[in-house]
């Protein structure tokens, strides 16, 4: 594989065309998207040069734990469709490439199936649903399978316009199930019927999701659990100290990969605000776009500890299975290993703002 763009394509060729839709797809009419992967290029290195950088250590650790690389698996729904071992796959393809993986409350596999199979270590991504005894029940099956921390996503009340899926009549196949979404009613583990009023998936968390969620959520899953809380879908500063000062160990800069609010701004923008505001007191992360070992240059250059991406282990796992993931996370460990030796760093403390400026 020379570049993602290469298995982005073999993924699009061998998925069923609604399903790769919902998969590629943004809100409206993507200029988040489009503008999230822009933002990342409208960056440039201000590279060193006569640095010794024969040796390059690219570990890092995110809430204390290791990975040999600073890039995680984001959380993304409905995994199955890709390859029929969907979530089982991506967690021990994430496991084996030495990283982590965040495991989406709408998997079409149980949590405790998917812990199980991983080879590495798991945060379990929540919704918070209206249903807070079935939302309690999710947190305390995380927590009792071994995750090892929850992730709160908060940029999703309602779901985004995909217009994509409204033409395509998106839903999932009748062999797949939300399997998590069980504990909120077994009526709710398969979509319902989508129409102009919204698709299939549309109507599921409108049916579910709770709209008056407020930082003090994140206190109530930390006591639930005794586990840190990050809190994904900030792209403000003053949301992130909110965040924090409620007991969020950290945060993830994210507009959901432009699949929520169309226009939100692209993360790249939004990175060195919420950086500046957290100042030290929990760890950021950000989303959305990274395709590049450059762009992973410049988010820890931005103050990032690591990265997520969302969609190319999803092509990964839908070109080839457990080995296309893989094979996606070695590419982009290999692209970062050669950025960094290129901008002169031999480790990612050595990443600081200095090196990166407007394009
Ligand atoms: C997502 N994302 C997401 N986020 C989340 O918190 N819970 C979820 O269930 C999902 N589901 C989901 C499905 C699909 C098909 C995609 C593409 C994305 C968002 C995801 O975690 C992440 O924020 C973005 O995907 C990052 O952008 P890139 O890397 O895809 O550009
Ligand atoms: C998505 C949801 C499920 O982005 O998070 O499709």
């Amino acid at each position: 594989m020379v570049n993602l763009s290469e298995i982005e394509a073999r993924a699009a060729a061998q998925m069923d065309a609604a399903a790769w839709g919902y998969y590629a797809g943004g809100a409206n009419d993507e200029v988040t998207l489009r503008e999230n992967r822009a933002a990342w290029d409208r960056l440039a290195i201000r590279f060193h040069t006569m640095v010794d950088v024969t040796a390059r250590a690219l570990g890092t650790t995110v809430l204390g734990q290791p990975i040999d690389f600073p890039v995680m698996v984001a959380p993304t729904a409905m995994q199955k469709l890709a390859h029929p071992e969907g979530e089982l796959a991506m967690a021990r393809a994430t496991g084996a490439s030495g990283t982590l993986m965040v495991v989406s409350t709408t998997a079409t596999t149980s949590l405790e199936e998917v812990r199980a199979a991983a080879t590495g270590p798991t945060w379990f991504q929540l919704y918070i649903y209206q249903d807070r005894g079935a939302t309690r029940a999710l947190l305390e099956r995380a927590r009792d399978a071994g995750y090892s921390a929850i992730v709160i996503t908060v940029d999703a009340p309602l779901l985004g316009w995909r217009e994509r899926d409204l033409k395509s009549g998106f839903t999932l196949p009748p062999h797949l199930t939300i399997a998590n979404a069980v504990a909120a009613g077994s009526g709710h583990s398969r979509l319902p019927y989508g129409d102009e009023e919204g698709s299939a998936l549309f109507k599921h968390l409108k049916a579910l999701h709770d709209t008056a969620l407020t930082p003090n959520d994140i206190e109530w899953a930390r006591d639930i659990t005794g586990l840190p809380v990050v809190v994904k879908g900030i792209v403000r500063g003053d949301d992130a100290v909110r965040a924090i000062d409620h007991g969020a160990a950290g945060v993830i800069v994210s507009n959901h990969g432009g699949r929520q609010l169309d226009s939100s701004i692209a993360t790249a923008r939004a990175l060195p605000e919420v950086v500046d505001a957290v100042s030290g007191r929990g760890e950021v992360y950000v989303d959305g776009g990274i395709r590049r070992g450059t762009d992973i240059v410049k988010a820890l250059a931005l103050g990032a500890r690591a990265v997520l991406v969302g969609r190319p282990p999803l092509w990964g796992l839908a070109a080839a299975g457990e080995d296309g993931v893989k094979e996606v996370l070695r590419h982009l460990r290999l692209e970062f290993d050669l950025a960094m030796a290129l901008t002169g760093c031999t480790s990612v403390g050595e990443l600081t703002p200095d090196l990166v400026v407007d394009a």
